[in-house]
């Protein structure tokens, strides 16, 4: 936010890096990535790369934090040492990643049916090995992806975008460039099943009517999005078939 030296981030309509004000960074994503979780995805959003692996569910351990009615979830983001430039040379949980681990829990908790595991624990966790902003919407999206495949059943797979404002102009989904000198920032996690918003957080400032904006762009992505992650989920179960079949 703010700062020195402020790039022109927005020159003729477009941005630094092409894009118009509504669009979304290129985004990819493979599951199955890691042979030990039940269900696991890796993400490229532009220039971030993050892998989200499940586990459980399993008996909640230490006993004192099971739930008799429901599961709990835990759930760990964390930023590889060497996944910016920033982050360099440092390891271990910190504020800001200890911050998005409980925002990304509280997505989860509305979707996973956890009372169908009673005493037991879902661990979630998501390695950002290469961040560029925007990197606990990214996260969300590749875990709600890597949960979907682990087969334990939710109400809806949510995705997650952020929408802020760089001088007059409300933009979708900021990069680490547009981040660093934005005038606010704010990261969505929606239900697109029922709409309901599961997430919003905001660093700085927007009026009523930018926040309208910034809605209408997070929720026509998320039809884009939505529909990337249900393409790399059934592209999964193609391979399977595939293997079977022969
Ligand atoms: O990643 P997200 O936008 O959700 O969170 P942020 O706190 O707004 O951080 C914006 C970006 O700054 C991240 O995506 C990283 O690229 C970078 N960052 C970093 O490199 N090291 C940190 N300790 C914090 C942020």
């Amino acid at each position: 936010m703010g700062g020195s030296n402020k790039p022109e981030l927005i020159k003729d309509g477009k941005r630094l890096d092409g894009r118009s004000p509504d669009q979304l960074r290129p985004i990819k994503i493979e599951v199955g990535v890691i042979k030990n979780a039940v269900g696991s995805a890796y993400i490229e959003w532009g220039n971030n790369k993050i892998i989200a692996g499940v586990y459980g569910p399993k008996e909640a351990l230490p006993k004192h934090i099971q739930d008799p009615e429901k599961a709990i979830i835990k759930c760990r983001y964390s930023m590889a040492p060497f996944s910016s430039l920033e982050e360099h040379g440092r390891t271990g949980p910190n504020r800001r990643s200890t911050e998005i681990s409980k925002v990304t829990k509280e997505v989860f908790e509305n979707v996973v049916q956890l009372e169908k595991f009673p005493g037991a624990e879902i661990d979630l966790y998501i390695e950002v090995l290469q961040g560029d902003g925007g990197t606990r919407a990214a996260g969300i999206t590749a875990a709600a992806v890597a949960l979907a495949a682990s087969g334990i059943p939710m109400t809806d797979m949510p995705y997650s975008v952020s929408a802020g404002k760089v001088g007059d102009a409300v933009i979708l989904d900021l990069n680490k460039i547009e981040d660093n000198f934005s005038d606010a920032d704010m990261p969505v996690a929606i239900s697109p099943r029922t709409g309901e918003m599961l997430l919003l957080q905001m660093d700085g400032n927007l009026t009523k009517q930018e926040i309208n904006t910034a809605m209408q762009m997070i929720l026509k992505s998320g039809a884009e999005i939505s529909r990337i992650q249900k393409e790399a989920l059934k592209s999964q179960y193609e391979k399977i078939l595939e293997k079977y079949n022969k």
